[in-house]
């Protein structure tokens, strides 16, 4: 360095990178790993998890350092490096919480918690791990190809830079949106966490008409599959409502026409609302399960 170089404050350094431990190491973990390990050095990332085929999964397939249970108290001196804006990221089901931060008692109290399991509540986290700071993801099944879509809710403690490093983590699995309260994570698990079975059930439903019209199954699906995901692009391309793209394809007297006229005297959208008013009912019930109340 010559006496001419620039001297930067210590101020203008980059931030140094986040230090992410993941409880849990599945699906949903590996989607959230194979998607940040494109930005973030594979030292950043360490997986709690218990089976031994999955631990070598993620160290052959992402090169992250996984750790056992037995070896979980050893975890505490990462968690507490103040330089690092650590999260621990909650990814075991939700029945296996409990045993799960058991095992981390007495660490990562001034972490920032992230969620994606379903149905436990930001205040059993707080609880269960002493922290204060908790976000809580519902991602959908689609985040496994990076086209998911989560709600996001944070608990008061939460900075707008703990916000930025949640985005952060969650955006490889696709889109997210935040909401205000907590209570309406049970509709966002009834609209978009469910909702893939849902479109699944009407996929099925569309092939199997397809074939007794006629049609072989692989191409009464491919119409169906292809149909649907130009339909939803296009959606969500267009600046007009729902409405008006169904009514632009709808002429009086024609095939979709016929087609709406049955699905309106069978009372198809009233089912629709029905089912995610008993989906958003059962997430409320687990929720208040999980967190025994
Ligand atoms: N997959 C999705 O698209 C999706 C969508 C919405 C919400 N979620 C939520 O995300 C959470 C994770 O789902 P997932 O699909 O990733 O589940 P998963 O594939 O079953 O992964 C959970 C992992 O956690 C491990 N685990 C179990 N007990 C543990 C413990 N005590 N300590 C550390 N790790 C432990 C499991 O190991 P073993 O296999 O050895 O038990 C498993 O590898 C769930 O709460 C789920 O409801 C998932």
């Amino acid at each position: 360095m010559s006496l001419s170089d620039p001297v930067h404050p210590p101020s203008a350094l980059p931030a140094p990178p986040p230090q992410l431990l993941f409880v849990g190491g599945g699906n949903m973990a590996r989607a959230i790993i194979g998607g940040l390990r494109a930005s973030l050095d594979a030292h950043a990332f360490t997986v709690l998890e218990p089976d031994a085929v999955a631990r070598a999964a993620l160290e052959r397939d992402f090169g992250v350092r996984c750790v056992a249970p037995h070896e979980a108290k050893n975890l505490a001196k990462d968690l507490a490096h103040p330089q690092h804006a650590d999260v621990v990221v909650w990814a075991v089901k939700p029945q296996a919480f409990a045993q799960a931060a058991a095992m981390l008692a007495g660490q990562g109290e001034q972490a920032l918690h992230l969620s994606v399991m379903a149905g436990v509540r930001s205040a059993s986290i707080a609880h269960a791990t002493n922290a204060q700071r908790v976000v809580r993801a519902m991602p959908n099944t689609p985040a496994l190809i990076g086209r998911g879509i989560a709600g996001l809710v944070a608990t008061a403690h939460v900075t707008p830079g703990d916000r930025a490093l949640v985005e952060r983590v969650i955006a490889p699995t696709g889109q997210w949106l935040w909401l205000q309260d907590e209570a309406q994570l049970d509709a966002v698990t009834a609209v978009s966490g469910s909702g893939p079975a849902y479109v699944f059930y009407f996929l099925e439903a569309m092939t199997a008409a397809g074939v007794r019209q006629g049609l072989s199954m692989a191409h009464a699906q491919q119409l169906a599959v292809a149909t649907a995901q130009g339909a939803a692009e296009l959606a969500a391309r267009s600046t007009e409502s729902l409405a008006q793209l169904r009514e632009r394809v709808t002429s009086k007297g024609g095939t979709t026409h016929a087609a709406l006229t049955v699905l309106a005297q069978r009372q198809v959208a009233q089912s629709i609302d029905a089912a995610i008013e008993a989906a958003t009912r059962r997430a409320r019930e687990l929720g208040e399960a999980s967190s025994g109340g």
